[in-house]
């Protein structure tokens, strides 16, 4: 159900739960202090707790809020990313954000939304926690429709139309002195180099593992197939310049030339195989090893339960 902003705002401040629009993906709102709301949204995605959420705020001001000390570099990235598809993981202190917004964690998930309307709305409310606005595992939203989808027609969405990026935002840890990458997504790694003064290395692998991370995830009920033999493949999500088998219906992605393309068609097209009671599909993952690819590949293995 669609809402006006006015109502967003009303409905976040009287401790309900509201859809929002962001550039990257929807996410499922609550102000940061209403813990019952807090609750709520765990509820209705069937999160596992230990799954913590991004806080959205409207300026970099607003980290003076939970900590005395920045680390370093966080100034920079904030000030050339945001607003933007970045999300930085910094050490807090805990007593200024609830233990379940944080899965009981001394660190917080940062970041300026770049949607308009979304950034019209955290000044009138203040912080807003948000993770995807999907039902936990599966592909996220990028139109109000997925959301309703996903949490039935008179759920309240603030619609702000197709997400821009379609993909999550890129998330960077701050950890043993230096940041690393704890999700791929709409902002490739080697951006941040000239901040940094190196490219992020993955956190996959260090402990404690980035939460949230280990579990399927965007994954549509079709048995997803990577890569192989196309010839029997009935379903092949593909690039609209490349050649398939004829008998095969292509599910597109966009050109093969143009990631930022093809990731804002990804989770459209991962819907559609539902919609469409698809069983199994082939995905064409014969794509650069480098930049935004890297997001893509992660996100197709992820979604193929590998
Ligand atoms: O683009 C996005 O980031 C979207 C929009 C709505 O902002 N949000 C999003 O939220 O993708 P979600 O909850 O689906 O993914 C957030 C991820 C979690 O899976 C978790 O791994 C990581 O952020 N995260 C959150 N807090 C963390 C923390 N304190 N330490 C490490 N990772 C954290
Ligand atoms: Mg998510």
């Amino acid at each position: 159900m669609k809402i006006s902003l006015e109502e967003a705002a009303k409905k976040l401040s009287r401790g309900e739960v509201v859809a929002i629009p962001t550039e990257t993906v929807y996410g499922l709102a609550a102000c940061y202090n209403q813990e019952e709301a807090i609750q709520k949204i765990y509820q209705l995605k069937n999160r596992p707790a230990n799954n913590p959420l991004i806080m959205h705020i409207s300026s970099l001001d607003d980290l003076n809020t939970f900590t005395r000390e920045l680390p370093p570099s966080t100034k920079s990235l904030g000030e050339t990313f945001w607003p933007g598809p970045l999300t930085l993981v910094i050490p807090i202190d805990p007593k200024t954000v609830p233990e379940k917004v944080r899965a009981h964690l001394h660190t917080q998930a940062f970041r300026i939304p770049a949607h308009p309307l979304t950034r019209a709305l955290l000044k009138k409310t203040g912080p807003l926690v948000a993770p995807s606005a999907n039902l936990s595992g599966k592909p996220s939203s990028v139109t109000h429709a997925h959301v309703e989808t996903d949490f039935g027609n008179d759920f309240p969405v603030l619609d702000g139309g197709e997400c821009q990026k379609g993909v999550e935002s890129t998330i960077l840890v701050f950890q043993e002195g230096k940041w690393y990458l704890g999700r791929l997504g709409a902002l490739s790694a080697h951006l941040f180099q000239p901040i940094l003064g190196y490219v992020p290395e993955e956190l996959i692998g260090k402990k404690p593992l980035c939460p949230g991370q280990m579990y399927r995830h965007y994954a549509p009920k079709a048995h997803l197939h990577l890569g192989g033999d196309f010839s029997s493949a009935e379903n092949i999500l593909g690039f609209s310049d490349r050649k398939y088998p004829k008998h095969a219906r292509l599910f597109s992605l966009g050109k093969s030339s143009d990631p930022e393309e093809v990731l804002h068609h990804l989770y459209s097209v991962l819907r559609k195989l539902d919609e469409e009671k698809i069983k199994s599909a082939t995905l064409d993952i014969d794509v650069p090893k480098e930049g935004l690819w890297l997001t893509f590949l992660e996100r197709i293995k992820k979604a193929s339960g590998n």
